[in-house]
């Protein structure tokens, strides 16, 4: 369970809040998607739930953030990892090892898992990702998209209850994401892991998350079930939020006075729309 009450956060010499007036709940088992433009403060959002900020950023924070019951600003980092697992933006920043396999080997023997539960692990880790076969790879020979599934597993290998992905499909064509994002589906419902995830596709969001936090300007405009989100297609454009083409379609026919009912953000939801509108 997160709780972030109150947030507000100014990084050091910043002009303007990152972050301001955050509240948020996030219960376990929940797939949130963060989305907004860039600026938002989306990834000092998450920065705030690992505890990056303001443990590592220094500057003016005000508020607070529980996860699973610890104080980010009292834990500190290191014990917040073992709640939550991130994967950052800068995915080349966050690696350590050279090796595919050494980067994952590094976090387990870090948490301290029992060297018989090792090996084990690290072959469930591939295995989940789909990446066995780059184990002994070099992490600088790997595709964006390899390097980001090696980032995944080496943060599930520690089998956190929590993960924290910060535009995990930034540098992957939409097979490749859509991957990535089944991945993440059966790591939330088969092992109950809640998702966070920033990622700037709607569509993706649309289809995946369960709820959708929409962020501008530091400010947290939305946040509610896909639909509920979806209804108010005129906050998430002054957020400046591309919408998915079948909701602007709903809009359009509703100021024309067609169409009244709940705005569709999938193809299905569109069809029914339609049948609605013609018949
Ligand atoms: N280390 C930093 N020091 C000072 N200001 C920062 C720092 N990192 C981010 N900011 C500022 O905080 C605000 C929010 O930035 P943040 O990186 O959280 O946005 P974002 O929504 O993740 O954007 P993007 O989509 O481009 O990744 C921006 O105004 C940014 O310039
Ligand atoms: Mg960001």
């Amino acid at each position: 369970m997160i709780s972030i009450r109150d947030l507000s956060f100014r990084y050091a010499g910043g002009g303007r809040d990152a972050l301001s007036g955050i509240n948020l709940e996030i219960p376990p088992g929940e797939f949130l998607g963060i989305i907004g433009s860039s600026g938002a403060g989306k990834s000092t959002l998450t920065y705030a739930l690992n505890g990056i900020v303001p443990h590592h950023y220094p500057g003016d924070f005000y508020g607070s953030v529980l996860v699973n019951g610890l104080d980010t600003v009292d834990a500190g980092p290191e014990a917040l990892a073992r709640q939550a697992g991130s994967v950052f933006q800068d995915i080349d920043g966050q690696m350590v090892a050279s090796v595919v396999e050494d980067e994952i080997l590094f976090g387990l023997e870090n948490f301290g898992i029992p060297r018989n539960e090792i090996e084990s692990r690290l072959e469930e880790a591939l295995l989940a990702a789909g990446i066995q076969e780059l184990r002994y790879r070099e992490l600088s020979s790997l595709s964006g998209g390899q390097k980001q599934k090696a980032a995944i597993a080496a943060i599930t290998a520690l089998k956190p209850g929590i993960i924290i992905l910060d535009e995990p499909t930034g540098e992957l064509d939409p097979q490749s994401s859509r991957k990535i994002f089944d991945y993440l589906r059966e790591l939330n419902e088969k092992q109950g892991i809640t998702i966070i995830v920033v990622e700037q596709k709607i569509m993706l969001l649309c289809e995946f998350a369960k709820r959708l936090a929409v962020m501008d300007k530091g400010v947290l405009v939305r946040e509610g079930t896909v639909t509920e989100v979806l209804q108010r297609p005129d906050i998430l454009e002054g957020a400046g939020v591309n919408i998915p083409r079948v909701t602007t379609l709903g809009k359009a026919l509703g100021e024309k006075g067609l169409y009244r009912g709940e705005l569709p953000h999938n193809l299905p939801q569109a069809e029914a729309m339609m049948k609605e509108v013609l018949c």
